[in-house]
């Protein structure tokens, strides 16, 4: 079994619950959701963030609007669930797993349109439980092949939060870490910051810390003084959208660790499900990044630093291109110097 309880998403038997990973680690409450409109806002609000999280909150936001009208006749029904699924594709435009998993719940109510509602909507939140349980399971498999390609006594840099937080469980970067941990293997994990939101400060280290896995912070600036110490063995990233190319979008400054990993000769890999491949996209250019509110930029909470009008660029995601890509882990394996080919083999 996997070290990490944390439980990022939970069904209370009527809503969902989700852990508010804004005020994390200085308090751990969830909050509870009840409709579509509400779960996409919770994406929207950063409440639950991480590309397969993402995709697990749109499933049971889809579900829970299902039951919220059942007992409505199937036409107003109908038109009510379309509505829900909108509000949930316009939440965040980056990570691919939100409509991935909107795709999968979407031909699961096609493919059952002639039941009434009470049964579409129980079969539809079976169906959002299975996406759950599937991401720990393909977290696990991930993990495996990961957690063979690093080193006894590794030292493994990552960016932003790709652990149990950003998943069902278990996480994928850091699930990686977790794997080899559980293996026997001495590792330990340097994270940056992250800015602006601080996803490596307040949540990966909250993570590791909890399960005692040695972790060192670092502010984002630092990684390539590290790197030329020689104090960085590895380098693994979770990801939001990995185009067909191998090219692959994750939180802003990957590309920036991804090129001082190559200019020092440090494995870059990266830990994405299949779910997280859009092969409807030829390359990293392509992909849709999201521009988020210059007041994550110019202050923190209460705090503001920057001057008043000051103009501010906030994008939260980059594209590093597939050639700074050591290896893309995957459920299936690990494809080493990712490009198209390759890619397109692991659906076959
Ligand atoms: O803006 P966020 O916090 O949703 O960004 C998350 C990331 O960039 C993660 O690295 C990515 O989703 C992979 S999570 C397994």
């Amino acid at each position: 079994m996997s070290r990490s309880t944390i439980e990022t998403l939970r069904w209370t038997g009527r809503r969902l619950e989700m852990i508010d990973q804004r005020i994390l680690p200085a308090r751990f409450e969830y909050l509870t959701y009840d409709s579509a409109a509400a779960v996409a806002d919770g994406i929207k609000q950063m409440v639950v963030r991480g590309a397969p999280a993402i995709g697990c909150a749109a499933a049971y936001g889809v579900a829970l609007e299902a039951l919220r009208l059942q007992s409505q006749e199937p036409g107003a029904f109908f038109v009510g669930l379309e509505k829900g699924f909108t509000q949930l594709a316009h939440s965040r435009p980056t990570a691919i797993n939100l409509f991935w998993a909107l795709g999968r719940m979407r031909r699961q109510w096609e493919a059952q349109r002639t039941l009434p509602p009470p049964q579409l909507a129980a079969r539809l939140l079976v169906e959002a439980h299975e996406i759950l349980a599937e991401d720990v399971r393909i977290n696990r498999a991930m993990g495996a092949f990961g957690a063979a390609l690093l080193p006894d006594g590794a030292r493994v840099l990552t960016h932003c939060n790709a652990g149990a937080l950003a998943t069902a469980g278990h996480g994928t970067a850091l699930g990686v870490i977790r794997s080899a941990v559980e293996a026997g293997k001495r590792i330990s994990v340097i994270a940056d910051e992250t800015r602006p939101f601080l996803q490596g400060a307040r949540l990966t280290a909250w993570e590791m810390v909890q399960e005692r896995i040695p972790i060192t912070l670092i502010t984002d600036n630092t990684a390539g003084f590290l790197m030329q110490r020689g104090e960085i063995d590895a380098v693994v990233v979770g990801a939001d959208r990995v185009a067909a190319n191998g090219d692959v979008a994750n939180k802003i400054g990957t590309y920036m660790v991804a090129v001082l990993a190559a200019r020092h000769a440090i494995p870059f890999y990266v830990a994405c499900p299949l779910s997280t491949i859009d092969r409807d996209i030829h390359d990293g250019e392509a992909i849709p990044i999201e521009e988020r509110d210059s007041a994550e930029v110019t202050g923190f909470r209460d705090c503001q630093w920057a001057a008043e009008g000051v103009a501010v660029r906030n994008p939260a995601f980059d594209a590093t291109p597939a050639e700074l890509v050591t290896g893309l882990i995957t459920e299936k394996g690990v494809v080493l110097q990712p490009n198209a080919a390759k890619i397109h083999s692991l659906f076959g």
